[in-house]
């Protein structure tokens, strides 16, 4: 049956920190997942070169090229970013640069799912807003409900294990990553009914 084919996701983390409350998100996720769903963590975006349209000029880094190929290679795309001054970190502006110059266009018609995480009361809430906009040029398929944004992130992770443990924001969460599997399975019979938008 197609509806159950397995499916393979992967998340790009938009922090560098080593206790990251977001990384810990990321970590969590393969656990919330349904059945046959496999997550797994893109290469670092702190592995990318800052752009530089000279440096494309002589060839694109192994690790642009690298993470292009397994976004392309993926079934669905899921950005677990903080927000960094109303906004997204830096260095994930710059792993989304890299990777919109790629030829194959690794992000066109990709079903894209955004969380955040925040110590503050709105849990990264503008950083997805102007990740979205990006979204639009990059011509993404992402899906816009249920958002998820962790806020006072800090009292919802245990800082040993690396691991969310807020049961309210598992739950939250589980269920969002089974909407975003009925979303990509709907976007694949849409590609499959119309193949030019494959
Ligand atoms: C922040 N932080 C922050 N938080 C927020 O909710 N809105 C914001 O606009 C900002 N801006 C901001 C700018 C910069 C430069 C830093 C370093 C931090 C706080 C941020 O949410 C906090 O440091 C998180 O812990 C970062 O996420 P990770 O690294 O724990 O995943």
């Amino acid at each position: 049956m197609p509806s159950e084919a397995p499916l393979t996701l992967v998340t790009m983390l938009g922090s560098l920190r080593r206790g990251s409350y977001n990384a810990a998100i990321a970590r969590s996720l393969p656990e919330l997942a349904p059945p046959s769903v496999t997550i797994a963590a893109l290469g670092s975006v702190g592995d990318f070169p800052l752009y530089n349209a000279d440096l494309q000029a002589e060839g694109f880094p192994a690790a642009v090229r690298r993470v292009g190929e397994e976004i392309g290679a993926a079934d669905g795309l899921i950005f677990v970013t903080p927000e960094y001054n109303y906004s997204v970190p830096g260095v994930l502006k710059n792993a989304i640069d890299w990777l919109s110059r790629l030829p194959e266009k690794p992000f066109k018609h990709k079903p894209v799912l955004i969380q955040s995480a925040s110590p503050g009361l709105l849990g990264g809430a503008r950083a997805q807003y102007h990740l979205r906009q990006m979204l639009v040029y990059l011509d993404t398929y992402a899906m816009n409900v249920p958002e998820v944004m962790v806020n006072q992130v800090a009292s919802k992770v245990d800082e040993t294990s690396g691991r969310l443990t807020d049961q309210a924001s598992r739950d939250f969460i589980a269920g969002q990553l089974k909407a975003f599997v009925a979303f990509i399975r709907d976007m694949q019979a849409f590609a499959r009914d119309r193949p030019s938008r494959a």
